[in-house]
């Protein structure tokens, strides 16, 4: 979490640096500081948002051409104005932003304080900037070489961007594990988080990798190991546009980037499926399809929303490759000694592609043998990189905290991939794989039909938004996304939420419902529809209120449940792809109604990258 922007040029740095901050400011916002540089370091932070930091700096003196800016999640020490970044050294001279976390930063603050060295903050980032001073003083060398020094004794996470008093065009900058993309343009250089910051200044960029550092000036770029090897920078060219992160006239990203799920689910569908031809095209899975035919087991590791997209791509590739999955939390399977065979198949899925827990674990399968198979969002981020083979969801980038296009992504993807795998090993009939391949291809406009009738769900919403607790039931594909529909409401309107398998609930969750418990059935046409609506009677018996997502014509639910919000027909396996689309309005309507930032809830950050 954390967002970081960095540049050095012939501008003026605090421009470029506060309004990349506002773009970055999902990725955490406890506070927001920048340090600028014209004759001494000028440092201005403040707790809570970067609109609350541009205020606090009018007519602050501004004027320099070099600057670094931090946006916080906060992980040692409160959200507060000292705990804020930029972090200034104890001699007043260096300045520094850090993303990540320094998990022995209470053994190296000991010795630094053996040292006489005094604290003003409770971060672990003031360590290592103390740290680093105190060996570039001790060692009598340069900041760079300090830096590495420093970094070789360091244990966690890391994007750092430093600036020191006595070179005025320099940003030192260095990565593990947390993410850093650095702009190119002619006399100027750009530092991020991500590309956003520097999008209408550049399209080349540079994505550093772990255990690099980069010494940055206006007119060079040095890229070094920590052996201090010089390393060629391999320079990409971005293919993102700036209306892709603006909110295009939508109160919120989140609304917009619910409504732009037919374009973002088409744009996922498009070059890859060909419903009439019966072909998918997926060069990841043909790279790695004898390992995909052999596999003995698939292993889907993600967090959040990813691992609801992940336990429904459980049902999907067991029913049409018949190949077992098993469907981890991230964070269990890397602390949990797993066993991973050789040629087992682990798939990664991530919108972020930056998620420490999902990173960490598919570091530590790759090298026991794994295949690693990424399913992302971002383009050239970590989790892409690191993975063998993959696919990208090419749901454009998603800014609103709340998971919403990149999961119907997930869903698209991961099913294209299973009907493939099931073309290939002949686990499928050619009539199933052409009626699913056609399903699949109507998504997009089924989709568009259903927002349509926002406006229902809008209703709904206002109706219930001062319930207190709410339950999500679904069965079989629908399960996942009861799961996913409690984390929505709870995440963005702060209701306590839990999702089960509807049947599931008479093994304890029916203690809870009373005439005041609002209870989602996700319950759309499937093999199992009978079953759900004796899942739905039990309820109404206990005079609980039944919000049911239910296909068009289903008159057995209409007739039963308080409200009810139609979906189009669609096969059971695709069904998914359209229940959670009211779910996720659900969400955003009961937040705004009951007055959330929707964007940026509490507590939150859009990409977890500390484990
Ligand atoms: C989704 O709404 C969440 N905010 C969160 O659960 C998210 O899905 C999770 O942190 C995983 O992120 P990733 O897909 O970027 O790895
Ligand atoms: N660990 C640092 C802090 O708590 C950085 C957190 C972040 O990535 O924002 O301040």
């Amino acid at each position: 979490m954390c967002g970081i922007v960095g540049y050095t040029g012939y501008r003026e740095a605090y421009p470029v640096v506060i309004k990349g901050l506002k773009r970055l400011e999902y990725r955490g916002y406890d506070s927001a500081g920048v340090a600028l540089l014209n004759g001494g370091l000028k440092v201005y932070k403040k707790q809570g948002r970067v609109a609350e930091l541009e205020e606090f700096i009018v007519g602050k003196d501004l004027h320099s051409h070099i600057g670094i800016g931090h946006t916080r999640w906060a992980t040692h020490g409160e959200p507060s104005d000292r705990n804020a970044h930029p972090h200034t050294s104890a001699k007043g001279k260096l300045a520094m932003i850090h993303n990540g976390i320094i998990e022995n930063y209470a053994q190296i603050k000991k010795e630094l304080l053996n040292k006489g060295y005094l604290f003003t903050s409770d971060t672990d980032t003031e360590v290592l900037l103390n740290f680093i001073e105190d060996i570039k003083v001790n060692n009598e060398c340069n900041l760079e070489e300090a830096v590495r020094i420093a970094l070789k004794r360091i244990s966690g996470a890391y994007c750092i961007l430093l600036i020191d008093e006595s070179d005025p065009e320099t940003i030192i900058a260095a990565r593990k594990g947390s993410p850093l993309v650095i702009g190119v343009g002619k006399g100027e250089h750009f530092l991020g988080s991500d590309a956003s910051p520097m999008l209408e200044y550049t399209k080349e960029v540079v994505y550093v990798n772990d255990y690099e550092l980069a010494i940055v000036r206006p007119d060079e770029l040095i890229l070094k190991n920590l052996g201090n090897e010089k390393i060629t920078p391999f320079v990409t060219k971005l293919d993102m546009e700036l209306a892709a992160i603006e909110k295009g006239g939508y109160d919120h990203f989140m609304l917009k980037e619910i409504f732009e799920q037919p374009s973002s689910i088409h744009d996922c569908l498009r070059g890859r499926l060909d419903a009439s031809a019966g072909t998918i095209t997926m060069s990841g899975i043909e790279q790695n399809i004898e390992a995909f035919k052999s596999a003995s087991r698939i292993i889907i590791v993600a967090c959040g929303t990813s691992w609801h997209a992940g336990l429904v791509a459980e049902y999907i590739i067991e029913e049409l490759c018949r190949i077992p999955v098993e469907v981890e939390y991230a964070s269990e399977f890397r602390y949990r000694n797993p066993v991973v065979n050789k040629g087992d198949i682990i798939i990664a899925i991530s919108q972020s592609g930056e998620t420490a827990d999902t990173l960490v674990a598919i570091e530590r399968a790759k090298e026991q043998g794994a295949i690693i198979f990424g399913i992302v969002n971002a383009v050239g981020s970590s989790i892409a990189r690191i993975s063998n083979g993959g696919a990208y969801t090419h749901a454009g980038p998603e800014i609103g905290v709340a998971s919403t296009k990149a999961f119907t992504g997930q869903l698209a993807v991961l099913t294209m991939m299973a009907l493939k795998i099931a073309k290939k090993k002949s686990s499928i009939t050619d009539e199933r794989y052409t009626q699913l391949l056609f399903e699949l291809e109507a998504v997009p406009e089924k989709v568009d039909a259903l927002l349509k009738n926002a406006g229902k769900i809008k209703a709904i919403a206002e109706k219930y938004k001062d319930a207190t607790d709410a339950l999500f039931l679904g069965r079989g594909y629908n399960f996942p996304i009861a799961l996913e529909g409690a984390l929505k409401l709870k995440e963005i309107s702060y209701i306590h939420a839990e999702g089960y398998p509807a049947a599931e609930m008479k093994h304890g969750p029916i203690a809870l419902v009373t005439d005041t418990l609002p209870v989602v059935f996700v319950a759309t046409k499937d093999s199992y529809h009978e079953k759900i609506v004796s899942n739905i009677q039990e309820i109404k018996a206990r005079k609980g209120l039944v919000i049911a997502i239910i296909t068009e014509g289903d008159e057995v639910i209409a007739a039963l449940a308080n409200d009810v919000f139609f979906v189009p027909p669609a096969d059971e396996m695709i069904a998914p792809m359209l229940s959670c689309v009211p779910l996720q309005l659900l969400s955003y309507y009961m937040g705004i109604t009951r007055g959330v930032d929707v964007d940026k809830p509490r507590n939150l950050a859009k990409s977890v990258t500390v484990e």
